[in-house]
């Protein structure tokens, strides 16, 4: 647990999010509920981009949305002052829906459809970040139909790999995204984009990875990149803006670093400091930097509330508890075997004296939503509150085996809101199809 002011056991015993009893929550709400706390989000916006201001002066910070992306988010970051990075239409669309403007938005993807760069273009998307060379004269196309001279960062892979607790430098070209530089193709793709009438070519961005905690990682990246954007001004190619992505981790478990939003403060003051200290040494332009935090910003605002139901307990091998959610609102173990702590929200007071398996409902065995978690005694109709799934849960759930998708709330001094509203089993049904053919 990595409690705080608006994440913590009340008096009660109980776990309280955002002012909010879980146990309230779940009588008003139901369970499974995605819990997500308001002033926790702004606060860590609100760092992000104070530092940025500080250290940097011309810097953006930009939500990496597919954190998490629905239509509050965008109207949340949006008044923090933060920029939103979206990678398909449908994100888009949810940014524009919720009145987001193009001209705060970053497109990205490795492999853009058409219509979804009509549909950036069309609504003056800030920035195209391009990722290969084929997809330049389809850009330019239409950036032609609408008279538009498009802003393009490139995407390059500066061989620069991070992982949760070691990073790693490579030449390896095998990433799917992005050019290499060490292999040329960053100034192939560099000099074709000034071979189109309209685009224009803005500046460079890279992401070296995801859940990061070693500082170095960002400041070789920043040496590499750094060193690039001189090599392209020898070259007489201006570069206006870096971008390096997101990447910043953030608290699962004990084998994770607890960082409260002052750390987070400082750990954007040190990649800030990173550019400004190589552009002062190697005497180039100062760009604008950017940064795109995505899972930094929602991950620990987040809890999902589960109800405990069967408990398996395997003597002397396992103990499984199941819970009424699963890999449809959370994939994360069975894609990526990732870990999670959490607490019995009901008694969270009670010592963590077993360690357990919580399982999913779903009929598949790597249906797990966290392998030896250290919980108290659990009973069945217990409420387990599961922590930091605000990022990269809602956004990859499913109807897998047709269950419902969670509804989302945000809470804020204990009143808390739908952002997503329940789904019902008309909603599962409501675009299918039985052709006649079968009737
Ligand atoms: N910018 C780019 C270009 C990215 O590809 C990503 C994440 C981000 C920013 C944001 O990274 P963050 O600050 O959230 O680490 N589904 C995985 C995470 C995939 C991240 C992909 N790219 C998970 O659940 O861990």
């Amino acid at each position: 647990m990595n409690l705080r002011d608006t994440l913590k056991i009340n008096s009660a015993g109980v776990l309280e999010i955002g002012g909010a009893a879980a146990t309230e929550l779940v009588k008003s709400f139901g369970t499974p509920l995605y819990v997500l706390d308001e002033d926790y989000i702004r606060k860590v916006c609100r760092a992000f981009v104070k530092t940025m201001n500080e250290e940097y002066g011309d810097g953006n910070v930009c939500f990496a949305s597919k954190a998490l992306s629905c239509m509050a988010m965008y109207k949340l970051i949006g008044d923090e002052g933060l920029k939103a990075d979206v990678v398909s239409g449908g994100e888009m669309y949810t940014a524009l829906r919720a009145g987001f403007k193009g001209a705060d938005m970053y497109f990205h993807g490795n492999n853009k459809l058409p219509k979804e760069i009509e549909l950036a273009v069309s609504n003056g998307v800030r920035i195209i970040v391009v990722d290969n060379l084929m997809e330049l004269p389809i850009i330019d196309s239409i950036a032609k139909k609408y008279s538009v001279l498009q802003k393009v960062l490139v995407r390059v892979n500066p061989g620069v790999e991070a992982h949760t607790h070691h990073f790693v430098q490579t030449a390896r070209a095998d990433s799917k995204f992005g050019c290499s530089i060490a292999l040329g193709e960053a100034d192939i793709v560099i000099d074709a984009v000034k071979e189109y009438s309209n685009l224009d070519y803005h500046g460079l961005h890279c992401h070296i990875g995801s859940q990061i905690f070693d500082k170095t990682a960002y400041i070789i990246a920043i040496d590499k990149m750094t060193s690039f954007i001189k090599a392209l001004e020898d070259r007489g190619i201006i570069t206006n803006e870096l971008n390096l992505g997101g990447g910043f981790g953030i608290y699962y478990t004990e084998e994770d670093p607890k960082y409260t939003v002052d750390d987070y403060s400082e750990y954007v003051a040190t990649v800030a400091r990173g550019v400004k200290s190589m552009i002062e040494t190697k005497q180039i332009r100062k760009p604008v930097l950017t940064i795109e935090p995505g899972r930094a910003i929602v991950g620990e605002a987040g809890i999902t509330l589960y109800s405990a139901g069967m408990i398996r307990d395997i003597k002397d091998i396992k103990k499984y508890v199941a819970i009424d959610g699963g890999m449809f609102d959370n994939p994360r173990y069975a894609l990526y075997n990732s870990k999670y702590s959490a607490v019995i929200a009901n008694r969270a007071n009670a010592p963590a004296d077993e360690i357990v398996t919580i399982a999913g409902k779903c009929c598949e065995s790597g249906d797990i939503i966290s392998k030896n978690v250290k919980l108290a005694k659990v009973e069945e109709g217990d409420i387990i509150a599961v922590f930091s799934t605000g990022a990269y849960n809602y956004s990859m759930s499913s109807n897998y085996n047709r269950n419902l998708v969670p509804p989302v709330v945000l809470v804020k001094d204990g009143k808390a809101d739908y952002i997503v509203r329940p789904q019902s089993y008309e909603d599962l049904v409501r675009h299918d199809v039985i052709p006649a053919r079968l009737k």
